[in-house]
């Protein structure tokens, strides 16, 4: 990296390797706050998009912070680790970690970053863990990077501290500089805290647009805490979402309806409102791969992770509700035309990793139903490669025997199903989100199924 002239002297700066969503976002983010930040990133097409200031993916905020930081010069992205570690003291490692096999996460990226690091490091380096490793993980990074270390390099330049990510797609910017908590651990306390100060403005909120009187926690633990943090919190919130869809599964026999059992449950403080929204169920690229790596770690452990098993097989269940209910509807369900709206795993965002979708659409592919996909961002869905995406949810519609909402992004909420209803063959709308007007889909004299609410037929 000729153009970025030096390759110096000890730096204060921080690395941040691997810009996928969590090391893009961190990386433009802690520049914008004033830090100097160094991006790592092998990928040579990503890297010249970067250092032009165009983000891999689309997050709100994030490409302005990253334009202004790398204009500002406290932010630059290069393959070269020498450089990197030269110019800083501190790595977030944050390179992907898909899932793998036996419920593990796939770690050949974070032991290939590993030993690029060991192999560049020649002075003190804090490593931070922000990629979702299993607990216990630290000691091997330590390793993986000590046996790589050039000769003559005392192992005691480094140690790895855990400070786990909590930030959502669609609200990355947002969530990484109005957290409601910062976790860091390590085995040094002092370690601990010098990441905890990377942290400095956050925690007080003291950044133009930082709000004060809503200043983050900041937890300092062991490094085993710290990483088994993240995969509570994401267990939990998938149990949250489970629990309610066999609430809701219960609620279709009782003839009861889950969305205001939601709400009133929600009212109690001590449940919360959030993540009971009944549908076909969580996807996305975190929930599935750590509730399975947390249920994998316990089984080796000897221990039988009865409730997230539970809550892994009622979400895997839910994907099937959509083909049952279609069943019911459209019997025999070979030559059917269904549409379904919504490809991405959640709104906001074009990411289709685990996303119910692939598994509605696969299974109602080999009962033979012909397919039509909608969704304002997803071109194609992975394992569905013949299925025709569209833009216009009418054009979807058109000669349809059933439309099916699958992802509740706000285009399809105010549809005017008067036309739908005019485009489609048949009569059918499940609602796989429970988040139509019921009214509005039957005044148009369409039947409305939702997930454990009424259904209606006109
Ligand atoms: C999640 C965690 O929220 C975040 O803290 C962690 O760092 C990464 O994993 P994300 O995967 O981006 O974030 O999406 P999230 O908004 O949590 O939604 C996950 C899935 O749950 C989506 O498929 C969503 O549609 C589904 N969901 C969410 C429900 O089915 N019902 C709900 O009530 C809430």
């Amino acid at each position: 990296m000729e153009e970025m002239g030096v390759t110096v002297a000890t730096g204060n700066g921080i690395a941040v390797v691997g810009s996928g969503y969590v090391g893009t976002v961190m990386a433009a983010c802690l520049a914008d706050l004033g830090h100097d930040v160094v991006g790592v990133e092998i990928d040579q097409d990503k890297l010249t998009a970067l250092n032009a200031g165009v983000a891999p993916f689309f997050e709100v905020g994030l490409e302005e912070r990253l334009k202004t930081s790398i204009d500002a010069g406290r932010l630059f992205f290069t393959d070269d680790y020498d450089l990197a570690m030269d110019r800083t003291h501190i790595v977030f490692l944050c390179v992907d970690t898909p899932p793998g096999t036996n419920g593990h996460p796939d770690m050949s990226s974070v032991a290939a970053a590993a030993q690029s690091i060991g192999a560049a490091l020649r002075v003190p380096h804090i490593i931070v863990t922000k990629s979702t490793v299993p607990v216990g993980s630290g000691n091997w990074l330590e390793s993986t990077i000590e046996a790589e270390l050039p000769e003559g390099v005392d192992s005691n330049v480094l140690c790895v501290v855990s400070n786990p990510e909590f930030l959502r797609e669609g609200t990355a910017v947002e969530d990484f500089l109005h957290p409601e908590r910062v976790v860091v651990g390590g085995d040094c306390p002092e370690d601990v805290e010098i990441v905890a100060q990377v942290y400095d403005r956050i925690l007080s909120q003291s950044f133009e647009g930082g709000d004060p009187t809503q200043k983050p926690a900041l937890i300092k633990t062991d490094r085993a805490t710290a990483e088994t943090i993240k995969y509570a919190a994401n267990a939990f919130l998938a149990t949250k979402i489970s629990f309610i869809n066999e609430i809701a599964n219960i609620c279709e026999w009782l003839g009861a309806d889950v969305s205001e059992i939601a709400y009133a449950i929600g009212l109690d403080s001590r449940i919360g409102p959030k993540f009971l929204n009944a549908g076909v169920g969580w996807g996305g690229s975190c929930f599935g791969k750590d509730t399975s790596a947390l249920a994998s770690m316990a089984r080796e452990q000897g221990i039988e992770p009865l409730i997230l098993d539970a809550v892994r097989r009622v979400n895997t269940n839910q994907r099937h509700i959509i083909v049952r209910k279609l069943q019911q509807h459209l019997r025999p369900l070979r030559g059917r035309r269904v549409a379904l709206l919504g490809l991405a795993f959640k709104p906001g965002t074009d990411d289709t990793r685990d996303a119910p979708s692939i598994t509605i659409a696969r299974s109602l592919e080999e009962k033979g139903v012909i397919l039509v996909g909608c969704d304002p961002m997803v071109d194609e869905l992975p394992r569905v490669p013949n299925l025709k995406i569209v833009r216009d949810p009418e054009e979807a519609a058109r000669g349809a025997d059933a439309v099916v909402l699958l992802t509740e992004w706000d285009e399809f909420l105010g549809l005017d199903f008067e036309r739908i209803a005019n485009c489609m063959r048949g009569k059918v709308i499940i609602d796989g989100r429970n988040a139509l007007d019921p009214e509005a889909v039957m005044s148009a004299g369409l039947a409305y199924e939702g997930i454990g609410r009424f259904s209606t037929r006109p």
